[in-house]
């Protein structure tokens, strides 16, 4: 049975490739995000298409199951953008991506470090302009240097693949630690153990009630001065007001983020020609020792592909009523 499904937060890339792995459904790509506002264009569909800045809130539920929508469709990993009790009890099914390549926000990770440590982004720059001065562009080894990883999860596992790889001390935070990481010799500890001494922090696990600005005032003080904090996780797991404030005195050297808080009225749209509101992104743009990206972790082809393929084959699941190893439930 082919479904009607309308996609939301179409860019050009996720039509393209929706479009070339496609099974059979009737798809329809919107350009707006998914919001009390543009939900109306959810009449007669059967699923939506979502990604990780459409809102799912109970008022949006509702409204799509009187549009007659039965099944969101997650063209991501996380969903902390959904009402997941409230889409229970409305009977709406969710399906999601649980990995597209992890590789591919790890190795973005690693580009983030790499960058923050070198800075070859500076360098790039100045080259252009005719300036071939080393002044403050030492970096240091990352061979030998210790590094806190926050979840290791699929995205964390790859990562801490690649670090071995640089010769880092890695150490690691997570309430489920993983036996064969712990064979391979990955040192686990409590969150404050495994801050404390790192010279780079990086955020792999989900936004929950728990995990909600767990880098704040209070974890920022077991950082040791200077140490560089890496988020492409989701921009909830950092308190902004705190980081910026660690950034003014010091405590914190470098910020490398792919998630923002607020992201869902900047990322993924170009703002170049508008004077933009958000007083705390331009303030962290102002940094000389802060590189953000525009959550593009994930962006590769292979991921692309994967994320393509894995939504079709959970839509194909749904309508012909095979087992769903992909749904989430509260
Ligand atoms: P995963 O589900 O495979 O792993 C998450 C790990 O975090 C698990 O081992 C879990 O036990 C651990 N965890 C849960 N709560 C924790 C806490 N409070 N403190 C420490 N660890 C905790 O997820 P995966 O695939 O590794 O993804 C991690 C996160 O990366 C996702 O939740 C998502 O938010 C983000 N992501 C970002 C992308 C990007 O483009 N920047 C793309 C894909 C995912």
């Amino acid at each position: 049975m082919n479904m009607k499904i309308a996609v939301f937060s179409t860019c050009s890339y996720d039509q393209e490739f929706l479009e070339k792995f496609n099974t059979g459904h009737k798809v329809v790509f919107y350009e707006q995000s998914l919001s009390l506002l543009s939900v109306v264009l959810t009449k007669d569909f059967d699923a939506v298409c979502l990604f990780v800045n459409d809102r799912a809130d109970y008022e949006v539920l509702e409204k799509l199951k009187d549009n007659g929508v039965k099944l969101i469709l997650l063209r991501c990993a996380g969903f902390n953008n959904i009402d997941l009790e409230a889409a229970e009890e409305l009977g709406i099914k969710i399906l999601r991506v649980p990995a597209y390549s992890p590789e591919a926000v790890a190795e973005h990770t690693m580009a983030m470090m790499l960058t923050l440590n070198r800075k070859t982004n500076k360098a790039y720059n100045r080259i252009r302009d005719g300036n071939f001065s080393l002044e403050s562009l030492m970096g240091f080894n990352l061979n030998g240097c210790k590094v806190a990883l926050i979840g290791t999860g699929n995205i964390g596992k790859a990562l801490y693949k690649i670090l071995k790889g640089f010769g880092c001390k890695v150490v690691a935070f997570d309430p489920y630690p993983d036996e064969n990481l712990i064979s391979e010799g990955l040192v686990y500890a409590n969150l404050k153990d495994t801050l404390c001494d790192a010279e780079i922090i990086s955020l792999h696990c989900p936004l929950s009630d728990q995990s909600f600005h767990m880098i704040n005032e209070q974890t920022l003080k077991f950082f040791k001065k200077g140490a560089m904090l890496i988020n492409t996780s989701r921009g909830g797991l950092i308190n902004t007001s705190d980081i910026i404030k660690a950034l003014k005195s010091g405590q914190l050297g470098y910020l490398g983020l792919d998630v923002y808080e607020q992201e869902s009225a900047l990322f993924f749209h170009d703002l170049s020609n508008e004077v933009i509101q958000d007083d705390q992104i331009t303030r962290l743009m102002s940094f000389p020792n802060v590189l953000i990206t525009s959550h593009q972790g994930f962006f590769t082809r292979e991921a692309m592909q994967q994320i393509a393929e894995i939504t079709f084959a959970n839509a194909d699941a749904f309508a012909t009523g095979a087992a769903m190893p992909n749904e989430i439930k509260p």
